[in-house]
């Protein structure tokens, strides 16, 4: 496509030079007749085009359109309406109580199931098939409960009070999604504060599709295996730290500058984690609290990832490196993504109002991303910028994620990173 305006000079110089050239060239000319006539465009000479443009080389056929930039947050922050910035704690709480009595009611209910006398007298794959239904919603009732969560990390349950947003945080996170509050809040700062840079992101690595044969051994590995991995990529994110540093551990990048009071504090939600998967365990036995709590995590740890993952990946997407980066550049990297309208509201405009949420991370609460961000698209279009807001509906969301994951993994390809 870039080719294009220089064939089309190059057509427009040939035929503004015919008249150029000496009786005895258009004598040559007619006389290879036949050959022109098999050529779609003749082939102008060097000096001609000179005469027209200066030389071009490989690379200015490749040359990267300038990079844009985006509206500063205080320009997009006049698009929005007024009370986009409001955090109401009765709201949240209200969101918050109705997402703790689906996990309640989901998962009480799976384990009446599972504990019940019908239940034993089944044969193995008929316990499976009769409580898989159940695992896929609880665990999305649990990946509700987590975007709760994550509002507290951000401190949008309460602007001034941070007793609240932890004791949100501690219950909606740290219990009932066994993700360590603090650790979490901490690394995924990170992420916001690096979006979409190639080195600095947290939450996401980036690896160029070109380099992938000089990757490491073990990192080749990872990449064969990948597709076996989706339901357990955020027990290795939060045990084991790959990428970004243990979450119940602590040890890695994400901790590096951070002092030991930081580290207690942050122990003490991971001690919550541990207490609560430790007494479900003794008090139901393991192999209930596998189908009743564990199975349903997978669930929503599948849900995270896919969320995560899908809003911040799409074709055009670019990375920046310390040279291009802004805040404002990473932000509009950020891709909006319509799962359907229930899907949306449940789980809190997680996915169809994230642009908004990298924009004003610290200042929108959940239930304002839906009205901000009809308003954005809207001012956007106004300012002629309506290109720059990425939205990408996705209502096959979890064949899109299988079939993106297998394709592209955490692969990206060099001229989407914008390095000058
Ligand atoms: C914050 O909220 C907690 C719990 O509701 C309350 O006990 C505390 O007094 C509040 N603190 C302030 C400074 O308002």
């Amino acid at each position: 496509m870039k080719i294009t305006p220089y064939l089309l000079l190059a057509i427009a110089s040939t035929a503004s030079s015919v008249n150029a050239f000496t009786p005895s060239q258009r004598n040559a000319r007619s006389n290879s007749l036949t050959e022109i006539q098999s050529t779609v465009v003749p082939a102008p000479t060097r000096d001609v085009i000179r005469q027209q443009q200066p030389e071009l080389g490989e690379a200015d056929l490749y040359v990267n359109p300038p990079v844009r930039n985006p509206p500063v947050p205080g320009s997009i922050m006049k698009m929005l309406p007024k009370n986009t910035f409001d955090i109401d704690t009765p709201t949240s709480l209200f969101y918050f109580g109705i997402d703790l009595l689906a996990v309640v009611a989901t998962m009480g209910f799976l384990d009446i199931v599972v504990t019940s006398a019908n239940y034993h007298a089944l044969p193995m794959w008929a316990q499976a098939l009769c409580v898989a239904p159940l695992q896929v919603l609880t665990g999305f009732a649990m990946w509700c409960m987590w975007c709760i969560g994550h509002d507290a990390g951000h401190g949008t349950v309460s602007k001034s009070n941070k007793s609240i947003n932890r004791i949100v945080g501690e219950i909606a996170h740290s219990a009932i999604c066994l993700t360590p509050f603090v650790p979490w809040a901490l690394s995924h700062r990170k992420h916001h504060l690096h979006h979409n840079h190639l080195d600095k992101d947290y939450s996401h690595q980036w690896f160029i599709r070109e380099e992938r044969d000089s990757l490491h051994p073990a990192i080749k590995a990872s990449h064969f295996t990948r597709n076996l991995q989706l339901p357990i990529l955020y027990f290795v994110y939060l045990f084991l730290g790959i990428p970004d540093g243990g979450h119940v551990f602590f040890y890695g990048r994400m901790w590096e500058g951070h002092s030991m009071k930081e580290k207690a504090d942050a122990a003490i939600s991971t001690m919550v984690s541990l207490a609560t998967a430790g007494a479900l365990w003794s008090t139901m036995g393991f192999s209930d609290f596998t189908v009743v709590c564990m199975v349903p995590w997978c669930v929503m740890g599948f849900w995270l990832f896919m969320v995560t993952y899908l809003q911040h990946h799409s074709e055009d997407g670019k990375l920046y490196t310390d040279e291009t980066y802004t805040f404002e550049r990473g932000a509009f990297e950020t891709v909006d993504r319509n799962y359907g309208k229930w899907v949306n509201r449940m789980s809190h405009h997680m996915m169809d109002g994230h642009v908004i949420h990298h924009l004003f991370f610290t200042k929108v609460p959940h239930y304002r991303l839906e009205a901000a961000t009809k308003a954005l698209k809207e001012g956007m279009e106004e300012a002629g910028m309506g290109d720059m807001y990425k939205s990408i509906d996705t209502p096959d969301f979890t064949q899109e994620i299988v079939k993106q994951f297998n394709d592209n993994w955490f692969f990206i390809d060099e001229k989407q990173v914008v390095r000058e």
